[in-house]
């Protein structure tokens, strides 16, 4: 069983459609015709979830969203899906506004209304399970030392592994102008991005959570702007304030960022608890990471807060991993194997392989390597790791 969940339409048609496609799809279905049926439903049980038509009779679905949210105690928040005929931006803006969690335009596809309530799910399950202890407020940073060695695929991948450890995670692409975290994880140029939130007249912790998206995974995502030139709009300043922000409310913040030791870059590296750079055993990579380590140095930051990553470790390019590790004469910590299938594959349908083919080799490479990453955060914070897997 995948939880219980509200459906609150008086049209007895739809209610008859989403209970047998609920059903088929594992959840346990409670109806409601009206507006007050729903809240004396919420209200001896809350349920995993609530679909709510916004024109039910009694109260309408707007009304029964925003007294749901006012009677809400601390720390619990039922995720909500409305349901709406209304296709211009201001309903959707009025259910947003009544605290929704997301909206359906009617006719809608089953396939859509599923992958959103699974999202909606692991995103407020797992932290309704995890209210009482604070977030451990990792910031990692995941520094390209050369364009296309696999930066973005390790951050992601790494985000969902530690996810799937039962922590609570957030993945930002502060690759600002050319991000491609929408093209890896196949969301549209509508979602919110970072300029959403630096465009506001003020910033604080409700904001950060109403322009994060979420993904399948359960991971939460902070985009990138949909085009370059947005991407100006973002300061160091920005991006100091957003990681603190974020670290309030997450136990991991996996930060995607390329080789450009620029200023935006060098602010993201200055919060950051631990940089892993990720690298490949060529020379143009291992130029690149010497530059790294001593632009670490300038910095006066420990030498410990840089942690390599050397990725297709098991690919030929004539260098060893010893050779690398005698020229860069530092230890490489972290190795995950090349299966250029694999990732390709994962990149071009837009499913991350952390989530459709975690049992592969490159799948169990990044798994090992966010479980020696999460152990060595939350022996940090006092914590037991790993934490209980995701149901
Ligand atoms: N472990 C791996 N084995 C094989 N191929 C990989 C591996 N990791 C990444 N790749 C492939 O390398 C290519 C570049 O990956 P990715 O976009 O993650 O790199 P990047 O460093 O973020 O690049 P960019 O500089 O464009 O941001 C992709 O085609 C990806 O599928
Ligand atoms: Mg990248």
């Amino acid at each position: 069983m995948t939880g219980k969940v509200l459906v609150v339409d008086d049209d007895a048609s739809v209610q008859r459609l989403l209970q047998q496609t609920l059903q088929h799809e594992g959840y346990e279905v409670q109806l409601a015709s009206d507006g007050p049926d729903a809240l004396r439903q919420w209200q001896q049980e809350p349920p995993a979830l609530i679909l709510l038509d916004t024109t039910v009779a009694g109260l309408d679905g707007y009304e029964v969203a925003t007294r749901i949210r006012a009677e809400e105690g601390p720390g619990r928040h039922v995720p909500i899906i409305m349901l709406t005929t209304d296709r211009d931006v201001q309903g959707k803006v009025r259910a947003l506004r009544a605290g929704a969690d997301d909206y359906l335009i009617k006719p809608f596809h089953p396939a859509e209304l599923s992958a959103r309530m699974k999202s909606l799910i692991a995103r407020f399950g797992s932290s309704n399970s995890l209210v009482g202890r604070p977030p451990m407020g990792r910031i990692h940073a995941y520094y390209g030392a050369k364009g296309g060695v696999g930066t973005t695929t390790i951050a992601i991948n790494a985000a969902i592994a530690l996810k799937e450890l039962g922590r609570r995670v957030v993945l930002v692409d502060g690759n600002l102008q050319f991000g491609d975290h929408r093209v890896f994880l196949d969301l549209g140029l509508d979602r919110k991005s970072i300029v959403d939130l630096v465009s506001a007249p003020s910033m604080d912790a409700d904001l950060v959570k109403s322009i994060v998206q979420p993904h399948d995974s359960g991971v939460e995502l902070l985009l990138a702007p949909p085009s370059p030139e947005a991407a100006d709009l973002v300061t160091p300043a920005h991006l100091h304030q957003i990681l603190e922000l974020l670290a309030g409310l997450y136990d991991y913040v996996i930060v995607d960022i390329d080789k450009r030791l620029e200023d935006r870059n060098l602010m993201v590296l200055d919060v950051a608890e631990t940089i892993f750079a990720v690298m490949t055993a060529d020379l143009s990579c291992l130029k690149n990471v010497r530059l790294l380590l001593e632009t670490i140095g300038h910095l006066g930051y420990e030498q410990n807060k840089l942690k390599l990553v050397l990725n297709r470790s098991n690919a030929f390019t004539g260098i060893s991993t010893k050779s690398a590790e005698g020229a860069l004469r530092r230890p490489i910590e972290f190795q995950v194997v090349n299966e250029y299938r694999g990732a390709i594959s994962a990149l071009n349908t837009g499913s991350p392989f952390m989530l459709s083919k975690a049992d592969s080799v490159l799948g169990r490479s990044v798994a090992d390597f966010a479980r020696a990453v999460d152990k060595g955060a939350a022996q940090g914070a006092g914590l037991l790791a790993p934490a209980a897997s995701r149901s």
